[in-house]
């Protein structure tokens, strides 16, 4: 049977927001790249931090996968945009899916795109480990172990 996509998912998915990379030799460029091990698809998602607020200015991504996860990747990129390092580091896939009206067999596509923020964040604080000290443990210490796997 044909999978029904809710007009949320097709709409991300015939107009992605923000597709494309940003200049990861620049120090303020985070970036996040994750695989879902239920499929294969991937996620490259890239962050360009403003060194003196820790506001995440500008962010691309590139998704090969589903249609779910190329809704997920757009959506996030909407999300977070405006959003501190911190901020950012506590969106949850069930916000995304949430919004997106993602049925069960499709909740992984929304994790690859929590997994991708908290990638980009986590090798944005590598970059630049004066931020990271300057930051709450707390977080560093979560982000730690999201991105350790
Ligand atoms: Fe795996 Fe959507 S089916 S990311």
């Amino acid at each position: 049977p044909r999978r029904q996509y809710h007009e949320k998912v097709l709409d991300h998915y015939s107009r992605p927001r923000n597709v494309g990379t940003l200049d990861k030799s620049d120090t303020s460029v985070g970036e996040g790249l994750v695989g879902a091990p239920a499929c294969g698809d991937v996620m490259r998602l890239h962050i360009k931090v403003d060194p003196d607020t820790q506001v995440i200015s500008d962010v691309r991504f590139k998704t090969f996968g589903c249609g779910s996860a190329i809704a997920s990747s757009s959506y996030l990129t909407e999300l977070v945009r405006g959003m501190t390092l911190d901020q950012a580091a506590k969106v949850k896939n069930t916000e995304i899916a949430k919004e997106l009206c993602l049925p069960p067999v499709k909740l992984h596509c929304s994790m690859l795109a929590e997994d991708a923020i908290k990638s980009a964040i986590n090798n944005y604080y590598t970059k630049n480990p004066a931020v990271k000290t300057t930051n709450l443990a707390g977080t560093a210490a979560k982000l730690e172990t999201a991105t350790a796997a």
